[in-house]
């Protein structure tokens, strides 16, 4: 094992979009392909279940998130890449961790306020759940249970991850130096990705741009992003420019370079739109293959989230065993 342990969890709603690829997928495989760290990807299909109860939605959701990280190129064999359900070991130390978790703390939970917020005075706590209370402190088992050392995470996850330092200090402080105190990292390359109205990339914007559709759908999106009424022949700035930015995130320096230079000698938008339709296309055609052929049939999924799991429980029950010890719940003879 490494020093260094990354570990993010992807919660198994949705589909993945554009803005997820560009943001978090394509960055997390390349930060996994360095020397020296270990990378720990998964699906927090339990978190999951705090926003949805729609079981084949929530099927179905695991399915294309796991496909599309091995189609993007992750390699399940240099990294752990497991289903949080199949780590039971996560849930009893979220039972530990709770009990080191001021309830204070997570009164003060961002998604929890804003649960709470959107309630009348009469009935703040109306739908609910402890799942959503308790948010938290399964993410610090998800984390702590790994002892990992580096969480990338995007700017409104990092509260969570201050909550896991704190409940992990807490419980250092009476038990000795058992977790290791994580560091939440915001990775300043993986800008987050316009929409096609120019707002972040969302599915609650209904903005994106999906990643593996075929390429007449493909090509259809790209025809909608929102550009101005600059005719053909007038020179365009790609300043506060979504098409470029989107253009951006993709192409090669001297694409990028060329990009501009046409557009500043009044490329019209259409041209530019096909351009980089044809860009998306061509990075995107292979994965998409790959895409498909996982997702007709699942088995090679379901094998490798399986072979995941089993190697990640090795650790955590083994990290377990320590942390019960600790804590007097260990083996009694
Ligand atoms: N809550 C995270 C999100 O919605 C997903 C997540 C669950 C996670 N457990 C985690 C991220 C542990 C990092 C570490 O994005």
């Amino acid at each position: 094992m490494n020093d260094k342990k990354i570990l993010t969890g992807i919660t198994t709603t949705g589909t993945p979009h554009l803005g997820n690829y560009v943001g978090a997928i394509r960055p997390a495989i390349a930060s996994s392909e360095e020397q020296g760290r270990d990378s720990f990807f998964f699906l927090a299909d339990y978190h999951a279940l705090i926003k949805s109860k729609d079981r084949d939605a929530l099927r179905q959701s695991c399915l294309e998130i796991a496909a599309t990280w091995i189609a993007s190129g992750l390699d399940i064999n240099q990294t752990y890449f497991y289903r949080q359900s199949d780590i039971p070991e996560i849930l009893e130390l979220n039972w530990i961790l709770a009990n080191f978790t001021a309830k204070g703390l997570m009164n003060r939970a961002h998604a929890y306020k804003a649960a709470v917020d959107e309630n009348e005075q009469a009935d703040p706590d109306k739908g609910i759940t402890m799942g959503l209370f308790s948010y938290p402190v399964l993410m610090a088992a998800d984390i702590l249970m790994f002892k990992a050392t580096h969480v990338p995470v995007g700017q409104d996850q990092i509260q969570h991850i201050e909550m896991t330092r704190d409940i992990a200090k807490r419980f250092n402080h009476h038990y000795g130096e058992i977790f290791v105190i994580p560091e939440g990292v915001i990775d300043r390359n993986s800008s987050v990705l316009p929409g096609l109205d120019g707002r972040k990339m969302s599915k609650s914007y209904g903005n994106l741009i999906p990643l593996f559709c075929d390429s007449k759908t493909l090509r259809k999106y790209v025809m909608k992003i929102k550009t101005n009424s600059i005719e053909p022949g007038e020179p365009k700035s790609t300043d506060d420019c979504l098409l470029f930015d989107i253009y951006k995130s993709f192409a090669s320096e001297s694409q990028i370079n060329s990009m501009k230079t046409g557009l500043e000698n009044g490329m019209s938008w259409g041209d530019a739109k096909n351009e980089l339709f044809e860009l998306l296309d061509d990075q995107l055609s292979k994965p998409r293959l790959k895409y498909d052929e996982l997702i007709n049939d699942p088995s090679f999924l379901v094998k490798a989230l399986d072979e995941g799991a089993e190697r990640a429980r090795s650790i955590a029950s083994s990290n377990l065993d320590q942390i019960k010890s600790a804590i007097g719940l260990g083996k009694l003879s």
